[in-house]
């Protein structure tokens, strides 16, 4: 590993075929694929490794959080977690640490009639759409997972969405970064340098100027900050803020839940996910707070309130940490993926709820347009071009900065 981070100032770099800016998950699978096809690559961030995946339940739930409307991002959703499989033994492999992606299925349940007739509705058109998932009686529920309410109405079985420890996947990330010769800079990236009509690299809060023939903006939450970005450029990303609990199943009680466990409690999405560890993560607020990741007592409470109404054991186990995070939020629930209009820059951001889930196919995506230039066919629909300069530029007006 090549690793930068005590600059004099304004030192210069020899210039990178890729520089990707931001070293969350998104970010790391852009610059490990990039290395892989054989493209010079750094990597800038102050922590790499961190970002809205520390916070993540790591649920990968292309049907569970599909909204209507949304069909490209299902197919993009559903191509990602068919990836999972190779994609696991791949990073386990170059990152040398088991992953915790769990092949288990989710079950969506309803407490109550109002609920029972939404997630029946969902069923029908969740079939209408050729998803696979099956009606379940809440004694069939309660069959699977006896930890269930009894009050369970009924609920929808899900088998293809599974779980990933998302912190577990980040660090095999990093390491196979390192091991395949990325360039970490561990500095903030203060300004995309733009020369003539090009982006070509960054300049670091350390003093560093990163010379790149491609630019790669995946900061997360964010990517609508970085200077030097030209306004009808910067991707319309805004922070979503989640709370998230993780408990403990003391070995005695395992296997607690064998599946995830999803649903809507009072219009409030609600999900357990139990990991082969013992750990089990309950989430996820979803609030418009701007930068706040404070852990707030009513976060806290709701979740809990929640959860125990489905699976009343959970108040016997142990809490062992709370947390709060920032999904990337977009205004279509979509990624941008692939080249801006300026270029030189491209962009992996704005995956919202799904970054977990769409970690693989973005590092493939991306790898096909560094190198060949363009976006593969999957992922046209998400090229950053597809908002027009209006809505983009209202979004990009001033905003409070983050603390
Ligand atoms: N994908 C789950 C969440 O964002 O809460």
């Amino acid at each position: 590993m090549r690793t930068s981070g005590t600059h004099a100032s304004t030192e210069r770099t020899e210039p990178y075929d890729a520089l990707v800016i931001g070293g969350g998950i998104i970010g790391l699978v852009t610059a490990w694929r990039a290395a892989q096809r054989g493209l010079r690559t750094a990597l800038a961030d102050p922590a790499p490794g961190g970002g809205a995946a520390m916070v993540a339940a790591g649920m990968l739930g292309s049907v569970g959080e599909f909204q209507y409307g949304e069909h490209a991002l299902l197919d993009l959703n559903l191509a990602s977690a068919a990836r999972y499989p190779e994609f696991v033994a791949e990073v386990e492999e170059a990152g040398g640490q088991e992953v915790g992606y769990r092949d288990c299925g989710t079950l969506m349940v309803a407490l109550d009639a109002d609920d029972r007739a939404h997630l029946r509705d969902l069923h029908e058109r969740h079939r209408r759409f050729g998803l696979e998932v099956e009606w379940l009686t809440g004694r069939e529920c309660r069959r699977l997972e006896p930890m269930l309410a009894p009050g369970v109405r009924g609920g929808m079985r899900i088998d293809g969405d599974h779980q990933v420890d998302p912190r577990r996947l980040t660090a095999a990330l990093l390491r196979a970064c390192e091991r395949a010769g990325v360039v970490i800079h561990r500095a903030l990236a203060e300004r995309l340098t733009v020369t003539g009509d090009r982006a070509t690299g960054a300049e670091l809060a350390d003093g560093t100027r990163v010379s790149a023939g491609q630019t790669v903006l995946a900061a997360g939450s964010l990517s609508a900050r970085l200077a030097g970005v030209p306004p009808d450029v910067l991707p319309p990303v805004r922070p979503v803020k989640g709370q998230v609990l993780r408990l403990t199943v003391p070995a005695p009680y395992r296997p607690f839940l064998s599946r995830v466990i999803r649903a809507v409690v009072r219009g409030t999405d609600v999900y357990l996910v139990p990991r082969v560890d013992g750990e089990l993560v309950i989430g996820a607020t979803s609030e418009e707070r701007g930068w706040d990741t404070t852990v707030t007592a009513s976060g806290v409470y709701e979740l809990l309130r929640d959860a125990h109404e489905l699976i009343p054991g959970i108040t016997e186990l142990p809490l062992v940490e709370t947390c709060a995070g920032l999904r990337p939020g977009s205004p279509d629930n979509g990624p941008f993926l692939g080249p801006t209009a300026l270029p030189g820059l491209q962009m992996a951001t704005g995956h919202f709820r799904n970054g977990v889930l769409l970690t693989p196919i973005t590092g493939d995506v991306m790898a096909e347009a560094l190198t060949g230039g363009e976006l593969p066919p999957a992922a046209r629909a998400f090229t950053p071009h597809r908002l027009d300069g209006a809505a983009r530029t209202s979004f990009n007006a001033p905003q409070e900065q983050p603390a």
